[in-house]
């Protein structure tokens, strides 16, 4: 299978206004790492600008992936992730169940095989030449119903391959799809037979109560289509003019770490980068910290480095909506987030204890009490609306509340003023 694959890909952005792509540069598969070229016309330009820093300056010649990485950070986000690959090894090879070994197939099939219309501004193509789009279209009813025979594990007809492949180009392991809803560009997001609980609601009652506690968050509504929930979610990545697309990184591609390094990175460390790198440094972390708390608030402990990114413009970093707030199981009551909240490595799931990392987010201990108690007595007085809007039932709601949503352990100590 290997010897078939791609050894090259041309890597194609949209600069930031641009309503067109131009090539970037060139990837190129060596023994242990996909290195990238930039291309001398555009190195020439005028409007040029970095595809990420400091892991792809403007230079010449062959940049190849520093630490552990296996491919620049910046390229690796805008590639499919585990739901995706599943799709196109799937079309490829005919596996692709859960347990399928998506590495069979390279990277560079991967970035090649997905569809154009994917999240960022990078796209890839065997051609330096000519741009050729490949689409993803489809209605809802069409995607959904592709989506239900995949995961059924049958044979899939050509139809339905297609549709399906309308999700590949997005990360994530969840089942999705994209969609263009006329001036809308959504990001579908659906329920399995084999979700524990209902993930796709809960996520939904959880950005709407992002929304309300003031988090600048992707705006969400929560849909039932051929007797699924889905969660549609509107894209950052698009603007109001037709055909610009804007550049994004996620926050482990910031810190330059892969999956293994993210797993030891804290938001503190982020914190770091947006002192260094961001735009509106204190706005900018007084959102980090607000979302930090907020997920412990509702028990969104897969807080990890994917799920959060940032705009980049070629010279500084834009914090993007929050997105993926979805309330997990537990099992006991203690609960860690995925990223460390403090320099000392804390990251239990405990309001009282972010008192604590106030500093480092730029807030005296004061003002972080006012962001945790009013997200406290927020999510107390609008739970009612927001389940209802998120279509859960009365069990459903009985079942969150004070499991995942303001856990005791989430309490503990709390309200401790300062
Ligand atoms: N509203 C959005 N606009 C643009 N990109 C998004 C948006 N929401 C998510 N993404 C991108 O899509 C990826 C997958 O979405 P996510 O909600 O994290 O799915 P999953 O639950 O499968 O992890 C994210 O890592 C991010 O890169
Ligand atoms: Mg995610």
């Amino acid at each position: 299978m290997t010897s078939e694959q791609p050894g090259e890909a041309y890597v194609w952005v949209w600069l930031p206004g641009a309503t067109e792509p131009v090539v970037a540069g060139r990837l190129e598969q060596s023994a242990r790492t996909l290195d990238f070229n930039y291309g001398r016309s555009y190195l020439a330009r005028s409007d040029r600008i970095a595809l990420f820093e400091p892991e792809l300056p403007l230079v010449s010649g062959r940049i190849r992936p520093t630490g552990n990485l296996a491919v620049a950070g910046v390229i690796r986000d805008a590639g499919p992730d585990a739901w995706g690959q599943r799709i196109i090894l799937r079309r490829l090879t005919g596996a692709g169940g859960r347990d399928t070994d998506v590495d069979q197939l390279s990277l560079l099939t991967y970035l090649l095989e997905a569809p154009s219309d994917r999240i960022g501004a990078l796209d890839f193509q065997s051609s330096s030449g000519t741009y050729e789009h490949r689409p993803s279209v489809g209605t809802l009813e069409e995607m959904v119903g592709a989506t239900v025979e995949f995961l059924a594990g049958g044979q899939l007809s050509p139809d339905v391959s297609q549709a399906l492949l309308a999700g590949s180009s997005v990360g994530g392991a969840r089942p999705k799809v994209l969609l263009d809803d006329g001036g809308r560009k959504l990001i579908a997001k659906l329920s399995q037979d084999s979700d524990p609980y209902p993930v796709v609601k809960a996520e939904g009652v959880a950005m709407e109560l992002a929304s309300r506690v003031g988090l600048t968050v992707a705006p969400v509504e929560v849909r039932n289509c051929l007797g699924r929930d889905v969660l549609l979610v509107e894209r950052f990545d698009r603007t109001a003019i037709p055909g610009q697309r804007r550049l994004l990184v996620s926050a482990m591609t910031v810190l330059g770490v892969n999956e293994w390094g993210a797993i030891h990175s804290g938001y503190w460390e982020l914190a770091d980068a947006i002192r260094a790198r961001f735009s509106d440094v204190d706005v900018t972390l007084r959102e980090l910290f607000s979302r930090i708390t907020f997920n412990i608030c509702v028990g969104n402990t897969d807080d990890h480095a994917r799920n959060h990114s940032a705009f980049w413009d070629g010279g500084s970093l834009t914090l993007t909506p929050a997105y993926d707030i979805c309330p997990q199981l537990r099992s006991g009551q203690e609960a860690e987030q995925a990223l460390a909240i403090r320099p000392d490595g804390w990251r239990y799931s405990q309001l009282a204890g972010c008192l604590d990392a106030a500093k480092v987010y730029h807030l005296t201990p004061a003002e972080a009490w006012d962001i945790i108690d009013n997200q406290v007595s927020t999510i107390l007085s609008s739970w009612p609306e927001a389940a209802e809007r998120a279509r859960l039932t009365a069990a459903e709601r009985d079942a969150m509340w004070h499991t995942q949503i303001l856990n005791p352990y989430a309490l503990y100590d709390w309200p401790r003023r300062p």
